[in-house]
């Protein structure tokens, strides 16, 4: 297995990292990093697509979308594969990983980028959802680290806490759905969703990773009423 830096950042979060791995056969997988913590590759992306699938299947007209955490845009794209979308609004908070997947440093970058609806906001999620109006999203997907548990950044926590949650449901319209992506099991985050919204569901996505069975979790969330 060769590794190809494709890109080296710092950021005050610290140290992005862009790679592609190269085996002997196949193409070539591109992998990102974060302070040396493995964050995503483009090889198995199903998990993350799942996510944007999941939420666009309980919504009838998911117009509004709002995707936290661009990473290889893989979420963003199954969101804008959707006629229905009418604007897709990607937070990412690191402008490095912008730039790659803007200058082609991510080859698929500008394809995912090319959609007249997209909106990319370089801000953290919590920032941008804080300054977002009520009721204006029809869909909010959270992946913008591993879950609760595994934190490759540990000033995420708070956007799997309650205080944050609410604001998810403030900027949600009634019949709106919040689903948040997770690599293990958190319970604590099931009990924190449903505290703020009207139901909470856990969904297990099954996945394989280098030839292993592996559990990722999405957390579903929905808002029936006002208030
Ligand atoms: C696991 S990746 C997202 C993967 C994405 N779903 C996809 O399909 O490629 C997480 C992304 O969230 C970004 N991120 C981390 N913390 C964030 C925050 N507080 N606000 C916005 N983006 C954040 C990371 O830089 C990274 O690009």
């Amino acid at each position: 297995m060769e590794y190809v830096e494709l890109g080296r950042a710092t950021s005050p979060r610290g140290e992005l990292v862009l790679r592609e791995r190269r085996a002997e056969r196949g193409p070539g997988v591109v992998e990102l990093r974060a302070n040396g913590v493995y964050v995503m590759d483009s090889a198995e992306t199903g998990t993350e697509q799942a996510l944007a699938a999941t939420a666009l299947a309980l919504v009838e007209e998911p117009r509004e979308v709002l995707v936290g955490g661009l990473g290889l845009g893989f979420t963003m794209h199954a969101v804008l594969a959707d006629a229905r979308v009418h604007r897709c609004t990607v937070v990412e908070i690191e402008p490095a990983l912008v730039g790659w997947m803007r200058d082609g440093t991510v080859p698929h970058g500008p394809g995912f980028l090319a959609d007249r609806r997209l909106r990319l906001v370089v801000a953290d999620v919590g920032q941008a959802l804080a300054e977002a109006g009520a009721a204006s999203y029809d869909l909010v997907l959270l992946d913008v680290d591993n879950g609760p548990g595994n934190l490759v950044h540990t000033a995420n926590a708070s956007l799997y806490d309650v205080p944050f949650l609410r604001i998810v449901r403030h900027v949600l319209r009634p019949g709106g759905v919040a689903v948040v992506w997770s690599a293990a099991r958190a319970p604590g985050l099931e009990q924190a969703m449903g505290q703020v919204f009207d139901t909470t569901e856990e969904r297990a996505l099954d996945v394989r990773l280098q030839g292993r069975a592996e559990q990722y979790w999405l957390y579903v969330a929905r808002v029936t009423s006002k208030g």
